[in-house]
């Protein structure tokens, strides 16, 4: 067993994660930092500074332990109900993490996408955010899913509308709309669904978080705040789920 499968649980026992059994999608809704903040008598946007910090060490780890897709909830279609400066220190925020960070994410082969309508967004993020993707696009190590103005939702409703055009302009059949063709249609074409979802902050709900994606998802749920949320606990939300029997509706 290679030493970066073996961690220290609970600061006794050792626990060893499966090479084999590492999940190949983790999707983590990153929540608790207001709250965060707010334990700390700091305003909100000091917590959503110290979870971008949290961002960088998680997307590190992943990648160390071979995951193949890190997708990341970072504002969700319901998150535009926040006071508007909340909202624009969110933005300036994405701003800075990307032209800080893409350079480094794009030597270490991470490839980044974007799940969600970011037309709404301001164009500097959209122009950032577009760049991104583009210099990543070559890379294969770990895919980076910034889940940016993104609702289950309307991911759903958006599909429906493409689906209902393809079916008008005769590119597609009744007959051919299926699970699959589905799957094609949203923010996640091609790539496998969620095989763990973790939700730190204490909060134990979806909020509109992957819907289609989610059917066979195993979930993770902490107290911790978004912005303590260490490597460390990422192995453990991994080791958890490699303990998990996962049956899919079958029998052992
Ligand atoms: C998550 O933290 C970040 C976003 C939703 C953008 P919150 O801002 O929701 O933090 P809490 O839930 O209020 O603590
Ligand atoms: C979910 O967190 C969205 C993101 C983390 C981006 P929220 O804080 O918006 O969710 P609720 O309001 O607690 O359900
Ligand atoms: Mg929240």
């Amino acid at each position: 067993m290679l030493d970066i499968f073996k961690f220290k649980k609970d600061s006794q026992k050792e626990f060893v994660l499966d090479i084999n059994k590492i999940p190949a999608h983790i999707a983590i809704i990153m929540d608790g930092n207001g709250r965060w903040a707010k334990k700390r008598k700091l305003p909100r946007s000091m917590g959503h500074k110290a979870g971008v910090e949290t961002i960088r060490k998680i997307v590190k780890e992943s990648k160390r332990l071979g995951v193949g897709y890190l997708t990341l909830y970072a504002f969700s279609t319901e998150n535009w109900k926040r006071p508007k400066d909340e909202l624009s220190t969110l933005m300036q925020l994405l701003v800075l993490y990307l032209k800080k960070e893409v350079d480094e994410l794009n030597k270490n082969g991470v490839k980044i996408n974007v799940l969600g309508d970011i037309s709404k967004f301001p164009i500097e993020c959209q122009n950032e955010l577009k760049r991104a993707v583009k210099i990543t696009s070559e890379n294969v190590d770990i895919n980076l899913n910034l889940a940016l103005n993104y609702g289950g939702r309307d991911e759903l409703v958006r599909a429906v509308k493409l689906i209902a055009n393809d079916l008008e302009k005769q590119k597609i059949k009744n007959e051919d709309i299926n699970e699959e063709l589905i799957s094609n249609y949203i923010y996640t074409k091609g790539m496998p669904d969620p095989d763990l979802i973790i939700r730190p902050s204490g909060e134990k709900r979806l909020s509109n978080f992957l819907l289609w994606q989610c059917a066979y998802s195993e979930f993770w749920y902490s107290d911790i705040a978004w912005p303590d949320f260490t490597k460390e606990d990422l192995q453990k939300a991994i080791f958890d789920y490699q303990n998990r029997d996962r049956r899919f509706g079958g029998i052992k």
